[in-house]
């Protein structure tokens, strides 16, 4: 449980940042009255309401009261190159002058092309594409259950695949529950599904080897992110990852990597070539769209056939109206060809800001007194990462190795990181989300001095209430 009283501090942030941004303030006020709590994704609504945005380029953002924000958020971690890159836009501009981007329906060049350097650059056979993480994964389970004709699902405990029935349960760390990862997170789910669902451990080889042994003959899929994104941003080891391969092989299962955060955030293409371990099907969105709604399901040919429509068994996974929009693939394309055109430059530049960032983080809060960890390191095999997430322990020795530990609110300090933080640096001008984020090639050794002055003042105003 939180051992600390945060009412005030989050009383006196409240108002400050009420003072510090009226006119966002007006817009959400405005917002509530036709709008689900102000917007429609509930972790862009930092409370007590989240800035409106008006312009963004790079890594900066414009607000409706005029501030400039540094942003590590960066479209859920979507805009590696940052925010309206011209290598984009100037091509969206140019289609649309020439009349071509808004005719949806119809079918392309540019589909093949789009295509062509998704299975290239991941090792797939097959893909299609669809407009979310969340119905790529729905697909690929869909797609596993139909190839296997089994009815049970593995994800692991903080796994967050999208708000689709099969990924709905383990997401949030529950003190008391079983293993802490067993609930289902959303009322009007069938438990006819949810009771399918087995909940295994990230990076924990052991518990996986137990669940295969106990399920193993009934599992369809095992589907898990290679690097770990909702669940605390690690890696998972390689020895993991072989042992989901080896156990999936020797039980007839499908392995399901879910790439959405990890593909083309590593290398120009998927995180599994990095680790050596093929997957059987692979989810992509985020990054492939360059900004836009992109996702696909890739993978073997056997399987992916079953989308087909002449497929026996067939998985109808047969599209919808946007569905590689044209204007969306033009983005996807050109984002990935400029990926693999400047693969050497954009990663290892990636890899150096991302381990100067983790360590400014480290500093700052270390300077004002406050324990923090920085997750998002690139440990086993990968070569570097963009990515960081701050998590606040109660003690210098807590155990800080999977899920189970960082989402454990005995251990760390929940308050701080999904609630404070954000709007501590909001104050300053700085984005992040539930106390996460990345750099991306828009950002500058400047913006992580900006980034650390930031926490160095927001840990200040802290340390006192702790
Ligand atoms: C690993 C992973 N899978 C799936 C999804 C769902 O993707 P989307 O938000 O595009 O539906 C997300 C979203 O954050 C994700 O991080």
């Amino acid at each position: 449980m939180d051992k600390r009283d945060y009412a005030p501090l989050l009383a006196e942030l409240s108002e400050a940042y009420a003072r510090h941004a009226p006119a966002s303030r007006a817009l959400n006020d405005r917002a509530q009255q036709h709008l689900v709590d102000g917007g429609s994704h509930a972790l862009r609504l930092v409370e007590p309401f989240p800035p409106r945005i008006t312009a963004a380029r790079g890594a900066w953002l414009e607000d409706e009261d005029g501030h400039r924000l540094l942003d590590f958020w960066q479209g859920h971690m979507a805009n590696i190159l940052g925010h309206n890159p011209q290598v984009v836009t100037s091509e969206l501009s140019r289609a649309f002058g020439e009349g071509f981007g808004l005719q949806t329906g119809f079918t392309d060049r540019l589909q093949v092309e789009t295509a062509e350097i998704l299975c290239q650059q991941t090792g797939a056979d097959r893909m299609r594409f669809t407009t979310s993480g969340t119905l790529a994964t729905m697909y690929a389970i869909l797609l596993a259950r139909a190839y296997t004709g089994r009815t049970l699902v593995m994800k692991v405990g903080g796994g967050w695949h999208g708000a689709q029935p099969w990924a709905l349960k383990g997401i949030s760390y529950y003190p008391g529950a079983i293993a802490g990862f067993q609930r289902v997170e959303s009322d009007g789910v069938p438990t006819s599904v949810t009771d399918k669902v087995i909940v295994s451990g990230f990076n924990d080889a052991d518990l996986l080897r137990a669940h295969f042994r106990q399920f193993g003959d009934q599992l369809a899929c095992f589907i898990v992110e290679p690097f770990i994104g909702v669940g605390g941003f690690q890696a998972a080891t390689v020895e993991y990852l072989r042992a989901a391969r080896e156990l999936s092989e020797q039980h007839g299962v499908l392995l399901v990597f879910d790439e959405v955060i990890a593909g083309f955030r590593f290398r120009a293409g998927n995180v599994a070539a990095i680790y050596g371990v093929q997957p059987d099907l692979a989810t992509y969105g985020k990054i492939i769209g360059g900004g836009m709604p992109v996702a696909a399901v890739a993978g073997r040919k056997e399987v992916m056939d079953l989308a087909g429509r002449t497929a026996e068994p067939r998985v109808k996974f047969s599209g919808g109206t946007y569905s590689a929009h044209p204007a969306s693939l033009l983005a996807a394309k050109t984002l990935m060809t400029y990926l693999v055109e400047h693969e050497d430059e954009v990663y290892p530049r990636l890899a150096e800001l991302g381990e100067r960032l983790r360590q400014t983080v480290v500093d700052a809060f270390g300077k004002e007194g406050i324990l923090v960890r920085c997750t998002g390191q690139p440990a086993g095999v990968l070569p570097g990462s963009s990515m960081f997430m701050m998590h606040f322990p109660y003690r210098e020795d807590t155990a800080f190795e999977r899920p189970e530990d960082w989402f454990n609110p005995s251990l760390y300090d929940m308050t701080l990181s999904h609630r404070i933080i954000d709007l501590a640096l909001l104050l300053e001008d700085v984005i992040t989300l539930h106390s996460h984020g990345a750099v991306s090639m828009a950002h500058t050794e400047k913006d992580i001095e900006v980034l650390g002055e930031a926490c160095r003042r927001a840990a200040h105003r802290i340390k006192s209430h702790l």
